[in-house]
């Protein structure tokens, strides 16, 4: 049965291990599953990514607009045939993400990011949204070992501002929206998504 579930949260958030750990299950069950992660996931969303992460400053407007074409043609290559062919996916990150960056965090129109949003996706939206939510200096922490992208080394507050709004767009739609404390152990998180998963599946 197809079903789009996407991962959400700011950086050190740890995303990346639970939906790993959510498609081992689902892989252990026989669904057919495939991992998207933006930007990224075709050749001009990874082009993109090369230049939205370590390429030289750009203004937030360039940077919203880069987002969606990336997100654009992930959505009408990748996405849809996958669900089409009754598979799920399971992204990390999706729309969600440029609301709370480019919207509270940049602080651009999100009227207009709400429009640039229905437009890349024609429409498409998660079956479930799951939040990892923790505080934004345990998170950068979690982070301060790799390097560094033009995201993680901005501003704390800016990271607080994309904590906000993400809280902000769960709260509004607690239906569609799993919202986790992040600082639990990875395998007690793992075990609550594989038990809301299952509800949809
Ligand atoms: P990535 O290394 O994938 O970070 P993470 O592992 O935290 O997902 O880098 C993607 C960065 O791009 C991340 O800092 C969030 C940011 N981003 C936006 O600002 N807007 C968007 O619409 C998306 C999809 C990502």
């Amino acid at each position: 049965m197809a079903c789009f579930i996407v991962f959400e949260g700011g950086d050190g958030s740890g995303k990346s291990t639970q939906v790993r750990s959510l498609m081992r299950r689902l892989r252990r069950r026989g669904v057919d599953v495939l991992r998207t992660r933006e930007p990224g996931g075709t050749r001009l969303g990874q082009a993109l990514r090369t230049l939205l992460k370590s390429g030289e400053p750009m203004t937030p407007i360039s940077e919203l607009m880069l987002f969606e074409a990336a997100r654009a043609q992930l959505v009408q290559q990748v996405i849809k045939p996958f669900l089409a062919d009754g598979g799920v996916v399971i992204a990390d990150r999706f729309t969600s993400s440029t609301m709370a960056y480019q919207g509270y965090g940049r602080g651009l129109d999100r009227k207009l990011i709400e429009h640039l949003n229905r437009e890349a996706t024609g429409g498409l939206e998660a079956d479930l949204t799951v939040l990892l939510d923790l505080p934004v200096e345990t998170a950068l922490a979690r982070k301060s070992n790799g390097s560094a992208d033009n995201f993680d080394s901005a501003p704390v507050d800016f990271h607080r501002k994309i904590r906000r709004g993400y809280s902000a767009l769960a709260s509004a739609d607690p239906e569609g929206w799993l919202i986790l404390d992040g600082q639990l152990p990875p395998e007690e998180l793992g075990r609550e998504i594989w038990t809301k998963v299952q509800t949809l599946l």
